[in-house]
């Protein structure tokens, strides 16, 4: 099932996610139903509150990212109840984009390699380190279970500059290409 995405001015974009609880009814449902709307979005990522949920999951897959990381080409993977233990590494400046803030790309500084804690979608438990573009996009995602947009971690001058396209989107004025909420 293909759902609709929350666009940037949504509030459950804002809320900070829940741990699921392991008897989550329909898990594989919901994870099939995430990848679905992301494939279609032409994304790499996609986190529970763009599709409306406070649930802590996402979905990440890097095929389509091969040419930039080889690392890339068979990383499809679910991260439930993620959370990230330990940031370090150079500080990385690269462009990012959002399938909820649809035509806006700007650079965002982020750590190089990252430590997460998370159930697969087996609900098998990792501890597991991930360093240039998967730590990127899990980085992304992972901010979205906690309330933030990759808009927020811009410069202030950058962001004065985007100001009024964010204020289109509010109003849900954008040309997608996917369905938006
Ligand atoms: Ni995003």
């Amino acid at each position: 099932m293909i759902l609709p995405i929350y666009l940037y001015g949504q509030s459950i974009l804002r809320k900070i996610t829940k741990d699921i609880p392991l008897d989550y009814p329909n898990l594989n449902n919901l994870l099939d139903t995430m990848f679905e709307t992301m494939y279609n979005a032409e994304g790499v990522g996609l986190a529970a509150p763009q599709i409306g949920l406070e649930d802590r999951i996402l979905v990440i897959d890097l095929a389509p990212c091969a040419e930039i990381d080889p690392a890339c080409a068979d990383f499809k993977k679910v991260f439930i109840n993620a959370h990230i233990v330990e940031r370090d590494g150079e500080e990385v400046l690269m462009e990012e984009g959002c399938l909820s803030i649809p035509n806006i790309h700007e650079k965002v500084l982020r750590p190089g390699r990252i430590r997460i804690q998370y159930l697969d979608e087996n609900l098998q438990a990792h501890d597991e380190v991930f360093e240039g573009y998967p730590a990127r996009v899990i980085q992304h995602e992972y901010d979205h279970l906690d309330g933030i947009m990759f808009v927020d971690r811009i410069a202030g001058i950058r962001k004065q500059l985007i100001r009024s396209k964010l204020n289109k989107i509010m109003k849900k004025n954008v040309q997608c290409s996917y369905r938006v909420k």
